[in-house]
């Protein structure tokens, strides 16, 4: 019997981080000691206080049941207090969050909950990689808003043709930008509300990184935006904030028919977030916000160790305010894939090719800060010596 996968399948790309392992895999089976910048995986474990939790509520045997898909209300509860803490946004835990097991899973159903086949779908080139191929399994059109250099790696909302905006039902949004490191003004937010409005879009801002902002920044909520409720909603994820990628552990706010739509879909198809993780999560929302403080000022020191050392090799690098990224033109005349895989290969320091993030990532590198500072100095020593100096 042969079996064959669906033809959908074929529109998706490679994974590109199953491109990465394997790459990293056969630099290891050189015998490289590989230095893994590619990956924008939290290293560091998630703090014992929200671990205690999840130890303690694991023993509870009421909570060993299947979950509601909605979260919990300790959970959404969470969610509402935390965004009225950090950023003044009223939310009804009971209409306007849900909760998810990922903001990955959450951003990839949304155009199943929106979208007929065939309708347009805004989303930012490059873009975090989970976007296309939700668009793309639900049958509808992408259509992209070039993030350039010259604009700040901002989309141009003003340059969107109106016929496209006419047709689009969705505008998918994120910043502080993965891979860009872009951080969204209160401007700008405005003028996605409108923009949005005049056309009949729904928006999504995609804010895993809002926590990781350096040099004083301090990241905004779309949903603090006048209006924002009205049009959009936001992912947000506890992967980044309190270093628990693994726990899988997210959430959706913001207007309540986009909540209802997205909790239809997620109903038919999962069960919903295990209640220990949950509660520990509400734990950490509900309280002190030290250790993604700490975090933020480690991740700084990572970025000067690492930006600072490659201007020193002649880089002339974009040093970024937020994220755990450094997205930089690629310093030489080699495209961002010969690059990336030269430096695995002469230097042993894995990074990501920006065409892996769309095409307009070509000509730029992504570079996550995820290791330990000095493992960053070594890496950027063995750069040194394997002669990357411009
Ligand atoms: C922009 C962006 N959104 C969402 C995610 C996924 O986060 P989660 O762990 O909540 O699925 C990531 C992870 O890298 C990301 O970069």
């Amino acid at each position: 019997m042969k079996i064959e996968p669906a033809e959908r399948l074929s529109h998706l790309p490679v994974y590109l981080f199953d491109d990465l392992d394997n790459q990293k895999a056969a630099a290891i089976s050189k015998g490289i000691d590989v230095i893994d910048l590619g990956v924008g995986d939290p290293d560091r474990p998630t703090p014992d206080y929200i671990i205690d939790v999840l130890c303690e509520k694991a023993r509870d045997d009421r909570y060993h049941h299947y979950p509601s898909f909605k979260g919990l209300p300790e959970y959404r509860n969470a969610v509402s207090g935390w965004y009225k803490r950090r950023f003044n946004v009223d939310l009804d835990p009971n209409t306007e969050i849900l909760s998810l097991i990922g903001s990955k899973i959450g951003v990839a159903l949304l155009p199943f909950a929106l979208c007929n086949p065939g309708d347009v779908v805004l989303i930012p080139n490059p873009c975090y990689t989970a976007y296309r191929p939700g668009i793309t399994l639900a049958g509808a059109r992408i259509a992209e808003m070039p993030l350039l250099e010259k604009n700040g790696f901002m989309p141009d909302l003003s340059s969107i043709p109106s016929d496209v905006a006419r047709s689009a039902k969705l505008m998918l949004l994120n910043h502080p930008g993965n891979p860009t490191a872009a951080l969204a003004s209160e401007k700008f937010f405005r003028e996605v509300v409108d923009f949005a409005r005049q056309y009949n879009i729904a928006v999504s801002h995609d804010a895993p990184y809002s926590e990781a902002t350096y040099d004083g920044e301090v990241a905004l909520s779309f949903l603090q935006t006048p209006g924002a409720k009205e049009v959009g909603v936001e992912f947000h994820s506890c992967s980044k904030v309190f270093n628990m990628p693994g726990w899988r552990c997210a959430y959706c706010s913001g207007n309540s028919t986009i909540i209802s739509a997205l909790g239809k879909v997620r109903s038919n198809i999962d069960m919903g977030q295990f209640e220990p993780v949950q509660l520990a999560a509400a734990a950490a929302l509900n309280g002190s916000m030290d250790h993604p403080r700490k975090m933020a000022a480690m991740y700084q020191e990572r970025r000067d160790a690492l930006c600072g050392g490659l201007d020193e090799l002649g880089w002339k690098v974009i040093w970024p305010k937020a994220t755990f990224f450094v997205w930089t033109r690629v310093p030489t005349e080699m495209s961002s894939g010969e690059f990336a895989k030269a430096l695995l290969e002469k230097a042993g320091v894995l990074i990501s090719p920006g065409s892996a993030f769309g095409s307009l990532g070509e000509g730029y590198i992504r570079i996550a800060l995820t290791v330990e500072v000095d493992r960053i100095r070594e890496a950027v020593d063995r750069i040194r010596k394997a002669g990357f100096v411009y």
